[in-house]
């Protein structure tokens, strides 16, 4: 059996990765139009960093795994074609904003479409609109070949991508269940995965249903972040500690504990995404109320952003013009060094607007990716990038905490405060360092829904 990956993104490049480990007789060829980034997968300089992901790559690459730039040859060769190219927010045209573009989609379908020689199984990993399908069978079936279409969203998620690879809470695969023809290409993505994970783990639907669901997975996660963000302002309000109200929700066993964690608001290139694309589709099939019902949580996350940048200029004296901010972190969670919808961009868009000096230090994010997501130019006067974070609290008036690092964690944070301006304030986006500790020290602080915090 042979597969090919179309796009060698964040998705495309560790998924087929560990595919390639689990199934050495398989033959992986991972494509993409990108040039750059097909060299950097095969330099010891990966494009994506994911903790235990370079190993993998070491040991599979050259073996079963390949990465090219040879789009074509590849959709020839294979059986099993992924589709796991990038489905931005449309920016232009009907939908603009929120509406999912397809565009390089469609450009997939229809190389497929043109190269192959015989039919093949084509897979939805990308995240889609429900019925996209509906849109690579026309497209393929011009060809009179006998494609089959499979949706097969990924659910792994960032700084984790490796361990969810390896042991996934579950897997969707959904295809035309009323055919022979699509039970058996259903049967036979099935037995690749299940080379490494339990056949109970694998769940079976419908092309729509699987469509769908990830959508709607990716909108609870969201629904369930702006929920306790929206509670932790309350918290603020009334000297509640919004950590201690998570622990309680979340041991309602029908609740849980998990994406409880009051922050400066989601990032990351889906959530926003999904849920823009889940209002669109409610709007488009006529469901107002359902799409209203939606936008609330992206308006809630937009809200907590904003929130807490005023809040840092509230507590500077409602002035923070020529103050040096230490920016900690860029990255839009912990152990990854991307930055897409990262709340760290509105937040320092926000700071700078105000004429703040701010100093970087994030242990993944490049000088050049932060410069380009805030639009600022080489000789910019107003930032300044450092190598350590003590070097980005020199000086400065205020540590603002906006990625969950480890490293945060076991500073010295004596030191820091001598270095510092006085009164030295931290603002801890993400409730992950020891607040007592900090006030012993003398800082001011504040937390996310930590009304307690004197
Ligand atoms: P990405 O932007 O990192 O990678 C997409 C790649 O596809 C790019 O390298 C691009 O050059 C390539 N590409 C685009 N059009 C092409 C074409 N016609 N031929 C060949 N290559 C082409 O995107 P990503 O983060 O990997 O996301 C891919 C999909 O997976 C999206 O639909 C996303 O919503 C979904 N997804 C992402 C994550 C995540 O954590 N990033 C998780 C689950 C699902
Ligand atoms: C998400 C989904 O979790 C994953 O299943 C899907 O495949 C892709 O989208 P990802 O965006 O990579 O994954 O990371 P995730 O861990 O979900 O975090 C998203 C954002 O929410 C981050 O900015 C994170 O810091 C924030 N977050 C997460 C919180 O603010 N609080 C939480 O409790 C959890």
């Amino acid at each position: 059996m042979r597969i090919c990956c179309i796009g060698a993104g964040y998705v495309g490049g560790p998924t087929m990765t560990v595919i390639a480990h689990k199934c050495p007789d398989i033959r992986v060829d991972v494509v993409d139009i990108n040039k750059a980034r097909v060299d950097a997968w095969n330099s010891d300089n990966l494009p994506v960093f994911e903790p235990g992901l370079a190993e993998i790559v070491s040991e599979v690459r050259g073996r079963n795994l390949f990465f090219s730039n040879d789009v074509d040859a590849a959709i020839e060769a294979a059986d099993i074609v992924f589709i796991s190219v990038n489905t931005p927010t449309k920016t232009y045209g009907h939908g603009a904003g929120s509406a999912s573009d397809l565009s390089f989609v469609e450009s997939c379908a229809r190389r497929i479409a043109e190269v192959s020689k015989s039919g093949k199984i084509v897979v939805e990993k990308s995240t889609m609109p429900v019925r996209t399908a509906d849109v690579i069978k026309t497209i393929l079936n011009t060809t009179g070949l006998g494609f089959q279409v499979l949706s097969n969203p990924e659910f792994l998620a960032e700084g984790t991508a490796i361990a969810d690879l390896k042991s996934p809470d579950r897997v969707l695969i959904g295809g035309d269940e009323d055919s022979e023809e699509g039970r058996k290409a259903i049967a036979t993505l099935s037995s690749v995965y299940e080379r490494w994970i339990p056949a109970e783990r694998i769940i079976k639907t419908n092309l729509w249903s699987s469509e769908l669901s990830k959508l709607t997975a990716n909108a609870f996660l969201a629904q369930r972040i702006s929920s306790i963000n929206a509670i932790s302002a309350l918290c603020e309000a009334t000297g509640a500690d919004v950590q201690q109200v998570a622990k309680a929700v979340g041991s309602d066993s029908r609740i849980g504990p998990k994406f409880l964690n009051a922050s400066i608001g989601y990032g990351g290139s889906c959530f926003q995404k999904d849920l823009l694309n889940l209002v669109y589709l409610c709007e488009h099939f006529n469901l107002p109320e359902v799409a209203k019902y939606w936008r609330g949580v992206s308006d809630m996350n937009r809200y907590q952003k904003s929130r807490f940048s005023r809040q840092v200029v509230d507590c500077l004296f409602r002035n923070i013009m020529g103050k040096r901010l230490a920016i900690w972190g860029f990255a839009f969670k912990e152990n990854t060094n991307d930055t897409r919808e990262s709340p760290a961009i509105d937040i320092c868009r926000d700071f700078l607007a105000e004429n703040a000096k701010l100093a970087f230090y994030d242990p993944k994010v490049s000088e050049e990716q932060i410069r380009k997501d805030l639009c600022l130019t080489v000789d910019d006067p107003r930032v300044e990038f450092c190598k350590t974070p003590y070097e980005a609290a020199e000086n400065a008036h205020a540590i603002i905490l906006l990625t969950q690092w480890e490293e945060f964690k076991n500073l010295d944070y004596k030191r820091i405060k001598k270095a510092m301006m006085t009164p030295a304030w931290i603002f801890d986006g993400r409730n992950s360092l020891d607040h007592r500790l900090l006030l012993d020290l003398g800082f001011l602080l504040r937390g996310i829904g930590k009304g307690n915090l004197s």
